[in-house]
């Protein structure tokens, strides 16, 4: 949520922050702004909406060779202008940008500056006003910076210039993601490497609590007391290319069609030279030696942990609970003797998973991290991590990072039944392989998908999913997937669940989608179309080869019975982002939300 970008050194600033910004833009995009080091106070552009329109109001003769930049996902203060980052200090000397949520900035307004009137109703101004402050209280600005730091509470990651010094930016972070890059003519800010990929590769990852002095040709890391710290940097493994749409309309349906090629590379990557899977061992003897797997997630990812118990238990035979991330702390349930705490999450940046982390570390819990992200921060502060190699997902709805995570989820199993000596005869590298095919297919029939988002949706009000088994946890998604990004009302429901109340929401025309691909239940969830056909619904089915009747809308290729939910979902999405198209709505930013939820 909210992204920053910096840059000082030998070039012009303005175009490397907005494009720097344009990539970071999927963490938020309600305003924009960009600030320009001048003497005396920085020039400032900022914009309410997007970055777009925020270019079109930067001053074409904007030069400057240092800059700090934001794109906002509003907190504090309603997406305005003026609430619009970067902020100012009264007397222009300093100016900010920051990411992140400062909980006490009620109490340091009344204590250091009761008599300054703030412009903004943010949260952020405050901390450039303490700069001043502090500034000429203590006259050495670095001191300044790190009393300032030390002073916030919540969470930051912070870009400060200050015009009589333009040759510095102040860096700063705690709790938010930030790096700063390397390059031959200067250096460079983040919260993404992907902002910066057009001016370096070679990045440093800064850590909590430290301050950090940027100038063009030198970086200097140290506590908040002073102390220098050493850190080397790292290449990252990305190209510039791997953040463009290339000839796509849009990033989720780049995405959608990424997804056989991620399944296939995380093949590659979790198999040995014997075919056998590749894990670290201490990854194994974690999930081997813990008595019982709390996954805790949010959105999408806690979708995929709803498979995922489903697999370690039926495959691993190995007890499993599911949390949404954001509910467990108030609603925890009694912990087993050894449990082993799993975190999925496709940015590893989820502040309501870090908040269950930070506690159950405390407590001296162990825990794994399933994220894209690896130098994430959930990645970091876990003990183990698992990488799921999809690729920078950059549509706000999640696609490939789902159907990545239940693929790894489903190596955990059959790995897990290894040393559980289930019974369960499942080749999971296999059965991936066949899975990655089927979804290939899918994603050549987007004909037939559009062409049910025009018939089913095009001018729906609601829509309802239904389920059973395993089946449920995927019409959740599928259900997510709809309302998120075409704004149509839509539930996914347990097909036995709706005749309980929710049947009498469905009138003449309602769209009810439903999936069958589980043999086991496909009479029950057949009954259920029924029930709803007869109250006026408008049903369309998906089944498998097997389940399979006249009429069906669209018949999944076959995959192994614990691997339908990554052929399943396809449709789904494909659906969703015609509904989407369709209906005019901005496909890869949906009102309201933003990529990377970093307030609780
Ligand atoms: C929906 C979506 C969200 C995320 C959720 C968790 O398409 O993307 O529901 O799944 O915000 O995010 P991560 O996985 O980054 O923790």
């Amino acid at each position: 949520m909210c992204g920053i970008v910096g840059y000082i050194g030998e070039q012009q600033v303005p175009e490397i922050l907005l494009k720097g910004l344009e990539k970071l833009e999927y963490r938020g995009y309600d305003s924009a702004g960009i600030a320009v080091a001048q003497e005396t106070a920085a020039d400032v552009y900022k914009e309410k909406g997007r970055i777009a329109t925020l270019r079109e109001a930067v001053d074409q003769t904007a030069a400057g060779t240092a800059g700090v930049g934001h794109t906002r996902w509003a907190t504090h203060g309603a997406p305005s202008k003026t609430n619009a980052h970067p902020h100012q200090s009264t007397s222009g000397r300093f100016t900010l940008v920051h990411n992140g949520v400062i909980e006490n900035f009620e109490e340091l307004k009344a204590e250091y500056l009761p008599e300054t009137a703030l412009v903004s109703e943010t949260d952020t101004e405050i901390i450039v006003q303490l700069m001043e402050h502090l500034a000429g209280e203590l006259g050495d600005i670095p001191a300044a910076f790190r009393k300032t730091l030390s002073l916030l509470k919540g969470s930051y990651a912070i870009a400060l210039l200050d015009s009589e010094d333009q040759d510095t930016i102040y860096v700063g972070k705690n709790k938010s993601p930030l790096l700063v890059g390397l390059a031959q003519d200067g250096n460079v800010v983040a919260s993404d490497s992907m902002a910066m990929l057009h001016v370096t590769k070679e990045f440093v990852e800064l850590m909590d609590q430290e301050a950090v002095i940027v100038t063009r040709d030198a970086l200097t890391i140290t506590n908040l007391e002073g102390e220098a710290v050493q850190r080397d940097s790292f290449i990252a493994e990305l190209d510039e290319s791997d953040t463009e749409k290339g000839t796509y309309a849009h990033f989720m349906l780049k995405e959608i069609d990424e997804q056989p090629f991620v399944i296939r590379n995380i093949i590659q990557k979790y198999q040995d030279e014997n075919d056998d899977i590749k894990l670290d061992q201490e990854v194994r003897n974690a999930l081997n030696e813990a008595d019982r797997l709390y996954i805790i997630a949010a959105g999408t990812s806690y979708h995929a942990g709803l498979v995922g118990k489903e697999l370690m238990e039926k495959v691993a035979g190995k007890p499993v609970e599911v949390h949404i991330a954001s509910e467990f702390m108030y609603n925890m349930p009694l912990l087993s003797d050894n449990p082993l705490f799993i975190f999925i999450s496709q940015s590893g940046e989820t502040a309501d998973c870090r908040g269950v982390l930070v506690n159950v570390k405390e407590q001296g819990y162990k825990s794994l991290t399933i994220t894209n992200v690896p130098g994430s921060t959930l990645s970091r502060e876990a003990d183990f991590t698992l990488h799921t190699y999809a690729g920078p997902e950059i549509a706000v709805a999640s696609t490939k990072a789902y159907t990545a995570q239940m693929a790894v989820l489903s190596i955990l199993a059959m790995d897990g039944a290894r040393a559980t000596g289930s019974s369960e005869e499942f080749n999971a590298i296999h059965e991936l392989s066949i899975a990655a095919n089927a979804m290939e297919t899918l994603c050549d029939q987007k004909n037939i998908m559009e062409q049910i988002a025009r018939d089913y949706l095009f001018d729906a009000q609601s829509c309802f999913f239904i389920g059973r088994a395993f089946d449920y946890h995927v019409v959740l998604e599928g259900a997510l997937k709809l309302k998120e990004i075409s704004y149509i009302q839509a539930e996914g429901f347990a097909g036995g669940e709706l005749k309980h109340g929710t049947i009498a929401l469905i009138e003449d025309g309602t769209p009810v989608v439903a999936l069958s691909t589980q043999e086991h239940v496909d009479a029950n969830i057949r009954g259920n179309v029924q029930e709803v056909a007869a109250r006026g619904a408008n049903t369309c089915v998906i089944s498998t080869e097997d389940t399979q009747k006249e009429g069906d809308e669209v018949v999944l290729p076959k995959v192994h019975n614990n691997l339908t939910p990554l052929a399943s979902v396809v449709p789904m999405q494909l659906i969703s982002y015609y509904a989407a198209l369709h209906r005019g709505c901005d496909v890869d930013k949906p009102r309201n939300l933003a990529k990377s939820v970093t307030v609780e």
